[in-house]
């Protein structure tokens, strides 16, 4: 057997903190830094480099100006919101050749973590003998929220207390949250998303996943809003840039902000993803991308409208496919159910505590199941309109006008509310695709939705109105009378409404009316049901991880995914995605280019980028064959939130960027498979040669620290 497969897998989200545990088996495995080099709370630290880059994604900062550097899908939001028809940074590409070039993007905040501090003990303190699971709520809330506050030191920081191992253990985190950031530079989308939709979630891959932006600080480097006299902020510590490479078998770590994974999850939780949840989503949102792309082809304006929407729905609509297919492929209902009979069998003989556990489990979703496709309708598909999404919020109004003791001022802070929900459904709102969109999604939550749970709207008001053998057009006359007659979508009708609020407006109105119907059926029947299955699974999972840390003694544990800093470490390597078939660990320029159909949505390049590569000069960015690579894999253990991510080798130094994961482990969040599981990561040397020659920023590398 070759080499490739001697690498070991690593499966691991390591709590920062507590990485001191882990740290003899990372230095056999190639780190030359001490383990307070990577987080420290009293000295700088790598975890001083990483940030949490607008919620959703993990960015690092590369110079001592605070040059930060993300994925180009973790940047795409700001990048399409900053362009426009006629200065296109999505489509063409942006860099700034000075700090005055650099565009602020309004919205968008990155927070550094400053520290990290257990106080499990005053939570479970706080939650010990209480009544009821109400009052230890509460109990656990208020302490929660001192620690938070004294934390806090007036608003100097951001706390957060959160919960880890499904509360059998809690961290304080303390943040530093900067508003001022800048775009500073972005590939043209056709390499920033090279290869599109078909090669999202897949190996092999060629893809220029990065974008730059800039934090910014007040004169004193600390957080402020956006202001012109603000200045480049001056980190505590910045990761060095190596363009050495990468070897099977090195030592390569990650540092980032994973979303969620649900490791614990049981063979029934398997169960209902496959059966119900999935195919549900999967198909909703297919149905919601065919209307989107319709628009957007047609017109530029709407495609940059709608481009971020789209990516976002696209990515999880294909992720959900692919973790269908893996949990059948690689058995996880099996897998998982040994596990289960492995733990009952030793609770039966060691801890009856537990003995009952899993018949609990199988209790609460039997009694769920038939109402998971609603909740997942609800949300995907009748909220998938953007009318109904904003008609919806008018549900909180509707309550307070019904009852004749509400003051004046509530009613006028609730109307501020809806004002601000019209503002940001409105900032994207394409009507004609709107329209389309409230008919089909109307129509597929009546056909797919057990007609018992229907809200009563159907037969009160859409059949009885428009009524037709054809229910497409049914749909569609009910759509096309919504948006005639709703003061919603009509600027000096809603002014008119929020300046004189009645319930007989709101009553009389159709949008209004097919939302509501939706929300207080949902309220009154359905969110209870889901609100109480997620405690009673939330307190399940929390016995079920204590038990399997009692069962497995000694072993080093590490918690799910909670969207808080973590490291994990492996190596790179490739992999046998299937009988017969080996993936190397990179992939080339020349790949790139093989993949390249003139005029396709995905694989299209621009004439300058095919220019510059037919001069095939990449300096001191090519591989001792004299390649220029492209992307490469490593088995670290990473998901959705990790995107942006430092890859980091032995010395500290970025070696690349972690964007996604591959189709072989798309289970992954549910079961880690060391066989399959691999992280994709964009070559750093890719990236440099990017911003020197196809961007000709040499203003951005003359900053970084190259090694
Ligand atoms: N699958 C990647 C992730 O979730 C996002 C990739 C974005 N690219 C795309 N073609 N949609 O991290």
């Amino acid at each position: 057997m070759s080499a490739l497969f001697s690498a070991r897998a690593d499966e691991g989200m390591w709590i920062p903190m507590l990485i001191g545990k882990n740290y003899d088996e990372m230095q056999r495995m190639g780190l030359k830094l001490t383990a307070e080099d990577l987080y420290s709370a009293n000295h700088s630290s790598l975890k001083d480099a990483i940030v949490h880059f607008g919620g959703g994604c993990t960015g690092e900062i590369i110079s001592p100006n605070g040059l930060l550097i993300t994925n180009h899908h973790c940047g795409y939001g700001s990048i399409a919101e900053l362009s426009t028809v006629e200065n296109n940074y999505l489509e063409n590409g942006f860099w700034a050749k000075s700090f005055d070039e650099e565009i602020a993007a309004p919205g968008l905040s990155v927070k550094f973590l400053v520290r990290m501090e257990d106080v499990t003990n005053q939570m479970l303190k706080a939650g010990e003998n209480s009544p009821s699971e109400e009052k230890k709520k509460k109990a656990m809330d208020k302490v929660k929220e001192e620690l938070e506050k004294k934390a806090n030191e007036n608003g100097r920081y951001s706390a957060s207390v959160t919960s880890y191992f499904n509360g059998n253990q809690y961290i304080l985190l303390v943040y530093q949250v900067f508003n001022d950031v800048r775009m500073v530079g972005t590939p043209p989308k056709s390499l920033g998303k090279y290869g599109g939709d078909t090669d999202n979630w897949m190996w092999p891959r060629h893809t220029a996943d990065f974008s730059m932006f800039r934090v910014y600080a007040d004169k004193n480097n600390n957080p402020a809003p956006y202001s012109k006299a603000n200045v480049p902020y001056k980190p505590k510590q910045f990761l060095p840039v190596s363009t050495q490479g990468v070897k099977e078998n090195d030592f390569a770590m990650v540092m980032g902000y994973p979303g969620r994974t649900n490791r614990y999850e049981t063979s029934y939780g398997v169960d209902m993803a496959i059966n119900e949840v999935n195919p549900s989503i999967v198909k909703i949102r297919d149905m919601r991308l065919g209307i989107m792309r319709n628009y957007m082809r047609k017109d530029p304006a709407v495609n940059l409208k709608l481009a971020s929407s789209y990516a976002r729905i696209a990515n999880y609509w294909k992720y959900f496919i692919g973790q269908t297919e893996q949990l059948k492929r690689l058995r996880v209902i099996d897998e998982k159910q040994r596990q289960e009979q492995d733990f009952t069998s030793w609770a039966k003989a060691t801890n009856r505590d537990y003995e009952d556990l899993m018949n609990q489990y199988a209790r609460a979703y039997t009694e769920y199941r038939p109402y998971a496709k609603h909740n997942v309708y609800y949300t995907e598909c009748f909220m998938g309109s953007g009318l109904a999404r904003l008609a919806a919020k008018t549900n909180k109004l509707h309550q307070l006008l019904s009852d004749r003791k509400t003051k004046a001022e509530e009613i006028g802070k609730e109307v501020a509310e809806l004002r601000k929900a019209r503002k940001e459904v409105m900032k994207d709102f394409v009507p004609a695709a709107e329209q389309e969109m409230l008919a089909r999604t109307a129509e597929l939550f009546y056909k797919d939705v057990p007609h018992g749970q229907q809200p009563d709207f159907y037969q009160r008001f859409i059949f009885k109105q428009f009524g037709n053998s054809d229910w497409t057009k049914t749909f569609n006359d009910f759509a096309n009378y919504a948006f005639l007659n709703t003061f919603l979508l009509d600027e000096v009708k809603f002014e008119n409404f929020c300046s004189d609020p009645s319930l007989e407006k709101l009553d009389a109105d159709p949008a209004v009316q097919y939302a509501l119907s939706f929300v207080n059926n949902y309220e009154q029947n359905y969110k209870p049901r889901q609100e109480q299955f997620g405690k009673t699974k939330e307190s399940l999972s929390q016995q079920y991880i204590k038990g399997l840390m009692q069962k497995n003694q000694g072993k080093l544990f590490y918690p799910d995914a909670n969207s808080t800093m973590r490291i994990t470490y492996g190596t790179v390597g490739g992999y046998h995605p299937q009988d017969a078939v080996t993936y190397d660990y990179y992939t080339t320029i020349d790949g790139l280019l093989d993949k390249y159909k003139p005029g396709d949505e995905e694989f299209d390049l621009p004439q300058n980028f095919l220019d510059l590569c037919k001069t095939k000069e990449y300096g001191r960015y090519a591989n001792a064959n004299g390649e220029l690579v492209t992307c490469f894999i490593t088995n670290n253990d990473i998901t959705g939130g990790n995107s942006g991510s430092p890859v980091i080798n032995g010395s500290g130094e970025l070696l690349g960027l972690a964007f996604d994961g591959n189709w072989e482990a798309m289970s992954g969040d549910i079961a880690f498979d060391k066989k399959y599981k691999r992280t994709i990561v964009v070559d750093i040397r890719f990236v440099l040669w990017l911003i020197d020659k196809y961007g000709g920023a040499n203003n951005l590398i003359g900053e970084m620290k190259l090694n």
